[in-house]
């Protein structure tokens, strides 16, 4: 197989709090589509960590609803690596809705484990860019005490 135009990208993948209970079922769908989890954390996100990492959304009208439920219980926040990491995770999450995902994606991880469009399983990083900014949200670079965000994985 040429390894011509492959691209390896790191994305972050945040399982949110009604699925928890999914996390093994989810990681098997990551590691079965060719990415592999670079760096994990379980956390509990404040409302307003919550309402920064989803700052681009700030002036839909599901914000407020979107933070209250990201915050409400634990989440456990991805690197995922492989190439095209990032948009491969986005077709794998399928639709933000749940019940559409259901009709266009029946296979997708929203399909699969999702209610609805504000209970839909997981976060996937829109592009590039926010991935960078996302992966730097749940593993800073200059975390202070304690065991460090460095990436085990140092050949990838
Ligand atoms: P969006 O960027 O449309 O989808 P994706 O998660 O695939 O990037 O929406 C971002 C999040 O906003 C989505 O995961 C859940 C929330 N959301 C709602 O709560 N209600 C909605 O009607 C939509 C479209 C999104």
């Amino acid at each position: 197989a040429t390894q011509l135009g492959s691209k390896k990208e790191r994305t972050l993948a945040l399982i949110k709090p009604d699925v928890v209970t999914k996390i093994g079922d989810i990681i098997e769908l990551i590691y079965s589509s060719d990415l592999i989890v670079t760096k994990a954390k379980m956390t509990k996100l404040t409302w307003s960590q919550a309402a920064d990492f989803y700052v681009e959304h700030q002036s839909k009208a599901f914000f407020n609803n979107l933070v209250q439920f990201v915050s409400s219980g634990p989440v456990v926040a991805m690197e995922l690596m492989g190439d095209e990491a990032m948009s491969i995770w986005r077709r794998l999450l399928g639709p933000a809705d749940s019940a559409l995902a259901r009709k266009e994606a029946p296979q997708s991880v929203r399909a699969q484990f999702g209610t609805d469009a504000i209970k839909n399983v997981c976060h996937g990083s829109e592009s590039l860019a926010a991935a960078a900014r996302e992966l730097e949200f749940f593993f800073p670079s200059t975390s202070g005490h304690g065991p460090s965000n460095t990436a085990i994985y140092t050949d990838c």
